[in-house]
């Protein structure tokens, strides 16, 4: 059987679907090899959730403080990530961020600078020493136009505005993709020797998220289905600064480089109450007073840094416990000070506008608030996934041979939590390794035929919704979904509350299983809907089952119920995979070793 002519069909060695950082770096180092590479968008080039990272890239390149290195960067990635991270990533990653970011710089990415012409690096939670290089707030949208500006002159193939809905394979082994543009609806098979997944997150499985409509978790669910597995899904990020108002932006993300240019936060009696509660861990590492830190924020090496610069995981359940004990602000919120620098600067509202020129116009525009001499109201919201596709350290390589990922959509890395900053540093280095494996696995390898029957099974199923007169509306799922993760499956999480949530996810699979669509496939955002929808489900049951399997609070997950870390639980990763039965089956997987210099360092650093 061969594929019916209504297919547009295209070929490639390399396969990399998802745009942004790790996407694009992947494409680069795989066209930098010579093999044939495809790029698939779900939006326009450029729109990717990387400009969300907009507070900087961290690479210990020690420009601010020569203190730094790769050995600090990679105890504090360790630490950050409560140590359930892949050392073998950590290590990759800290040892090769300064480079991938002189690699930028040399492709035209135009850094802040330190007085004497370097890079510039700011303070970020979590990281010891100054170590994010930025581009004021705007430094994951300078990444962007960076690789793309370079990536498009190296000769790969770009496919804007498509989904893809499947993985392909044969004989055990990815060879293509099936998916539809999304303007017109027509269906398109890629072939490829490889496939890179680099599809971002899963923010859109709640409600308050600072992803735009793309993250739907797409390439979580294409490997999980194509029978790779997904480990470490409980670890949601919920980043401690979103707005709260007005309502149509909210979640929109306020970056942590506020509180690294000196930003504070206070409850409604004015109080900093990040003060209130310092974890162990890093006790000696915080100002005991606002004086050190604010010394902190001006680049004196005896100060401490400031509580609001803790982990992102900790300073969310703070700003959390405010809210719900009435201290917030008029919006469900926190109060978010950066204006209080004119106590301290003379030129702050100068100073201010020069540093965080988004924030001060994302504020201005949507919310009516002069950031220079006004408070911001700010809360939670769903960031990042630390969880993805269980990958090779070395070669990004998933357990189904040919299929590689990088980026968010990657497990390992990050452990428990991941460090703000890291992920910028994590495209790049893991986006470059994923190509650079990807392009010599499509050389050591032949083309393998597409399985007609199966495209056009897969196709069948996609056109389902179009044939029932009554059904189910795929937004109301999708609303749904969003309420009761939000509600069931946040900041904190009980067993109780999580089988409910599990509960509603069984019910919504069924229901979704029933959506009806009107029309045809042509500008229908209905039907696209209803295709996100399958993949929104499978991300969310495997958070919801994974948070309930790690029976202690750790990192992101804080479980009401288990409060306190549990040693026993810091032996292993929890991994989701499909059972023959097509049920979702959570496993322990033992953490993976760590060579005895790398234990060495972390010991060291301590
Ligand atoms: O706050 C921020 O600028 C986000 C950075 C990140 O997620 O790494």
């Amino acid at each position: 059987m061969s594929l019916p002519d209504s297919f547009i069909v295209h070929e490639h060695d390399v396969l990399v679907i998802g745009a942004g950082g790790a996407g694009l770096r992947a494409a680069i180092e795989a066209s930098a090899a010579g093999v044939k590479v495809g790029v698939i968008c779900k939006s326009l080039l450029g729109k990717a959730h990387t400009v969300m990272a907009e507070g900087g890239m961290a690479a210990a390149m020690g420009n601010v403080d020569d203190r730094d290195g790769w050995e600090v960067h990679f105890a504090d990635t360790m630490r950050g990530g409560q140590y359930l991270n892949n050392p073998v990533m950590a290590e990759h990653h800290a040892k090769e961020a300064p480079e991938r970011v002189r690699e930028l710089e040399a492709w035209g990415a135009v850094f802040d600078r330190t007085k004497d012409g370097r890079i510039l690096q700011r303070n970020f939670g979590g990281h010891r020493y100054p170590r994010l290089a930025h581009v004021g707030d705007r430094t994951g949208l300078e990444l962007i136009r960076t690789l793309q500006d370079h990536g498009i002159h190296q000769g790969m193939e770009v496919f804007m505005e498509m989904t893809v809905v499947s993985l392909l394979k044969s004989g055990g082994r990815v060879n293509g993709a099936l998916g539809y543009d999304r303007e017109r609806g027509r269906m398109h098979v890629w072939k490829a020797k490889a496939v890179v997944l680099a599809t971002g997150g899963i923010g859109k499985a709640f409600r308050i998220t600072s992803n735009s409509w793309e993250g739907t978790g797409d390439g979580h669910a294409l490997a999980y289905h194509a029978g790779a597995e997904l480990m470490d899904m409980e670890f949601v990020q919920f980043h401690p600064t979103g707005m709260v108002w007005p309502p149509s932006v909210r979640g929109l993300l306020v970056t942590e480089g506020v509180r690294g240019e000196g930003g504070v936060l206070r409850n409604s009696e004015g109080r900093r109450f990040m003060f209130d509660d310092v974890p162990d861990a890093y006790k000696n590492q915080v100002a005991k007073d606002e004086e050190e830190g604010w010394r902190y924020v001006c680049g004196d090496k005896n100060a401490n840094r400031p509580p609001e610069l803790l982990t992102r995981d900790h300073v969310a359940r703070c700003i959390n416990r405010e809210i719900k004990a009435g201290r917030g602000s008029p919006h469900g919120g926190v109060f978010l000070d950066i204006a209080w620098i004119k106590e301290k600067l003379p030129n702050a509202g100068a100073h201010i506008q020069r540093k965080l020129p988004s924030m001060y116009h994302q504020f201005k525009q949507l919310a009516g608030v002069d950031i220079t001499t006004e408070r911001m109201e700010v809360g939670p919201t769903t960031h990042y996934v630390m969880g993805g596709v269980l990958v090779n350290g070395d070669t990004q390589e998933s357990s189904v041979p040919g299929l590689f990922a990088a980026g968010e959509v990657a497990a390992g890395l990050h452990g428990a939590n991941r460090l703000g900053g890291n992920s910028l540093s994590d495209l790049i280095v893991f986006g470059k390794l994923a190509g650079e494996h990807a392009a010599k696995y499509a050389k050591a390898n032949r083309a393998v035929e597409i399985d007609a029957a199966e495209v056009a099974a897969k196709t069948a199923a996609l056109e389902e919704p179009f044939a029932r007169r009554a059904g189910e509306n795929p937004y109301a799922i999708q609303s749904q979904l969003q309420d009761s993760m939000q509600d069931l499956v946040g900041i904190v999480r009980t067993h109780d509350e999580m089988e409910r949530a599990i509960g509603i996810i069984e019910d919504l699979k069924k229901r979704a299983k029933n959506v009806a669509v009107s029309g045809h496939r042509e500008y229908n955002p209905g039907w696209h809907t209803a295709i996100d929808l399958g993949c929104l489900l499978t991300v969310s049951e495997s958070i919801a089952r994974s948070a309930i399997d790690r029976k202690e609070s750790r990192g992101a997950q804080f479980r009401d119920d288990f409060p306190k870390k549990d040693d026993a639980c810091s032996t292993f990763n929890l991994v989701c995979r499909k059972a023959a039965d097509g049920s979702m089956e959570v496993s322990r997987r033992p953490l993976p070793p760590m060579r005895d210099e790398l234990k060495a360092v972390i010991e060291k650093m301590k």
